[in-house]
């Protein structure tokens, strides 16, 4: 019987958390460009050029195409929502929460083409 309440309370915040309360509107407006947010947030593990810190362990954002940084970012912007590849660790060095109530929210697109046109060293 406990566990019936709890499969029905599990499926209760699927379904919630699936349509939300407020209607989502298509504009978004961010507060910052993507080059302010990646020079604020990203830079000090991403490195100046894209071309990552070793002792923060940020991957080198230098050589990827557009549609690989988008899907990076995806899934790094999802993690917390069980249908993403990335890891909790992932999620946790990127922290989107603390990032989004300082502001630094950021569009995938933008963000994925300005890494690209800013540090893509293979075009
Ligand atoms: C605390 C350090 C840290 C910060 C801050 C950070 N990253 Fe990362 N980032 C990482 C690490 C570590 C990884 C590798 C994790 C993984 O993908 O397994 C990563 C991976 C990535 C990847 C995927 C790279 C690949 O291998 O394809 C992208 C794209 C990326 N970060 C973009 C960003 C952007 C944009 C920001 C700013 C909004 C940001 N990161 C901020 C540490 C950081």
């Amino acid at each position: 019987m406990k566990k019936m309440n709890l499969a029905l309370c599990l499926m209760a915040l699927v379904v919630l958390s699936g349509c939300g309360d407020k209607p989502k509107s298509d504009v978004v407006t961010y507060k910052y460009t993507p080059e302010q947010v990646y020079k604020e947030t990203c830079l000090h593990c991403h490195g100046p050029k894209g071309e990552g810190v070793a002792e923060k362990k940020g991957p080198a954002i230098n050589k990827q195409t557009i549609q690989e940084l988008e899907m990076s970012l995806f899934d790094i912007k999802n993690g917390g929502l069980g249908q993403s590849t990335a890891t909790e660790h992932d999620v946790m060095e990127h922290n989107m929460k603390k990032l989004a109530e300082k502001g630094y929210d950021y569009d995938i697109k933008m963000m994925a083409t300005y890494i690209h046109n800013t540090f893509n060293i293979t075009k």
